[in-house]
């Protein structure tokens, strides 16, 4: 099928369709890789709690909000929707900054994305020719280190994920994005279960259920708040423009609300089973929780190594591990593709290979570079993804005219609704613009923020494993670095 024209608007096929895409967006290595990792670094239970107010409060509502800005509005890219929504709203123009850092956070995520999509590529064929058979579970987590260590590969594993991804995209809205979701979203949730299962049995399931859901209230801190709300943002896609893009392929009769809960709802279910996937594992092997970005890398194959039919079931995962994370990836490259495409009327195809080209460039040096690995994951996470979407809850709650919102946001008891305009006008915004802030201190003035802040011991003592006194001082070390950079992927041993 052509490529629709740069000025006719696709849209969603059906309700499953959309639902599944946006899922598909939300769903992927935020909720497996980086999720466990964020996790494990902020303490466990007391992260998780954390995370789970910032979904409901924040999270459902701000997404909410994209979809009506991107639906209210005929216009094919988020930049244009918020704009042409703004004027008909007498409001400044201006607003449309909400689109322009998201379209440019949603580039440098996909960046350091590809590269750890490659990481999950390369463990497909180590699953399927059985290279983990007759290793020790310090072997095979060792491996990732090797992987991480190896820039050729990653190099190899990236370009294959970055071609993927622009083919997808270059196919267009109906025959790609939501293709692939539709294909692929239902049986990643059935493996990840069946993995969910297999990890509670040979794992250590209490140490990883009383970790994961008995908080240490003591150690929240805004640090551990900072990173909930970033990785909150992440893993719903928010404040990147991709939800004003799909909710722009909404048609009218989808109940927004409940979309918006809907998806919200399964990222949160998909990154809590990975959870229990991931730290049960983390326990038995006596490993530290919070030993970054190597979790998922390093557990899942000494999980699935012990298990009859590991290698089957592990190639099985990694496969689907990929595919979500293609259904992210694609929606990544969507928004800054549907903004060119629309403003210098070129071909899809064309933009996407352009596009992937520079991907391509920023994930080499990522892979080159830990340290610039991590400050694009921060800037994004904790700075860029917060700001837009803080601009856009402030644009739909006291901006957009009455009636536009009424027409998008609706189908709600009042009751509901008026809970709800009290999160949109006053609850989100504020406690995004303070998040954002800290973010701000913690990520330009560590110092400041460490005076303003000290680090509590006690707390950082509490985040290790119970299995792993002897990574006292590596905590304490880590939870100074943290500010610096947080997924330097840094495995253990
Ligand atoms: N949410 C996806 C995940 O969890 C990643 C992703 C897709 C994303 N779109 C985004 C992250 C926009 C930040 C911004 O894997």
């Amino acid at each position: 099928m052509a490529a629709p024209a740069a000025t006719e608007k696709a849209q969603w096929s059906s309700r499953f369709a959309f639902v599944m895409a946006a899922v598909g967006s939300a769903v992927g290595l935020g909720n497996l890789w980086r999720f466990a990792s964020e996790a494990g670094e902020n303490g466990g239970g007391a992260f998780i709690v954390v995370y789970l107010m910032c979904v409901l409060f924040i999270g459902i509502p701000a997404l909410m909000c994209e979809y009506a800005i991107g639906r209210a509005s005929d216009k094919a890219s988020a930049v244009q929707s918020v704009t042409d929504v703004a004027r008909r709203s007498n409001a400044s123009t201006a607003w449309s900054a909400t689109a322009w850092i998201g379209m440019i956070a949603a580039f440098m995520v996909v960046c350091f994305y590809s590269v750890v999509a490659g990481w999950v590529i390369a463990y497909i064929p180590k699953f399927a020719l059985g290279m983990f058979n007759g290793l020790s579970d310090e072997q095979i987590s060792a491996q990732f280190g090797a992987l991480n260590g190896s820039l050729g590969q990653e190099i190899v594993y990236m370009t294959i994920f970055v071609a993927l991804t622009v083919w997808l995209v270059a196919r267009g809205v109906n025959e790609g994005i939501e293709w692939a979701a539709k294909m692929l979203m239902p049986v990643f949730f059935f493996l990840l279960l069946a993995l969910c299962a297999v990890a509670l049995m040979i794992g250590d399931a209490g140490a990883a259920m009383s970790w994961m859901y008995l908080p240490d209230f003591s150690a929240i801190n805004p640090s551990v708040a900072v990173s909930a709300l970033g990785q909150a943002f992440f893993s719903l896609s928010l404040g990147s423009a991709i939800m004003i893009t799909y909710g722009s392929y909404l048609p009218r009769g989808i109940n927004i609300p409940r979309s918006s809960a809907i998806v919200g709802g399964m990222d949160t279910f998909v990154a809590v089973v990975a959870g229990m996937a991931i730290f049960p594992i983390v326990f038995a092997l006596g490993m530290s929780p919070d030993s970054g970005a190597g979790l998922f890398f390093q557990t899942l194959p000494v999980a699935l190594h012990s298990v009859p039919g590991g290698n089957l079931f592990g190639t099985a995962f990694f496969v689907l591990a990929l595919f979500a994370a293609v259904t992210s990836s694609i929606s990544l490259l969507e928004v800054s593709t549907a903004y060119l495409v629309d403003k210098l009327k070129l071909s899809r195809t064309k933009m996407a290979i352009a596009l992937g080209a520079g991907i391509w460039v920023v994930g080499a040096l990522c892979a080159y570079s830990d340290a610039f690995f991590g400050a694009l994951d921060n800037i994004s996470g904790k700075i860029m993804l917060p700001l837009a979407a803080l601009i856009a809850v402030l644009f739909v709650g006291w901006r957009m005219t009455k009636e536009i919102r009424d027409q998008e946001i609706e189908g709600l008891p009042a009751p509901v609704m008026r809970v709800l305009y009290l999160l949109i006008r006053f609850i989100a915004p504020a406690a995004i613009a303070i998040i954002l802030i800290m973010g701000a201190i913690q990520q330009w003035a560590p110092g400041l923020y460490q005076s303003i802040f000290p680090p509590q011991p006690a707390a950082v003592e509490e985040g290790a494993a119970p299995g792993a006194l002897e990574d006292e001082d590596t905590a304490a070390e880590a939870e100074q670095a943290e500010e610096q950079a947080e997924t330097v992927p840094e495995p253990e041993g």
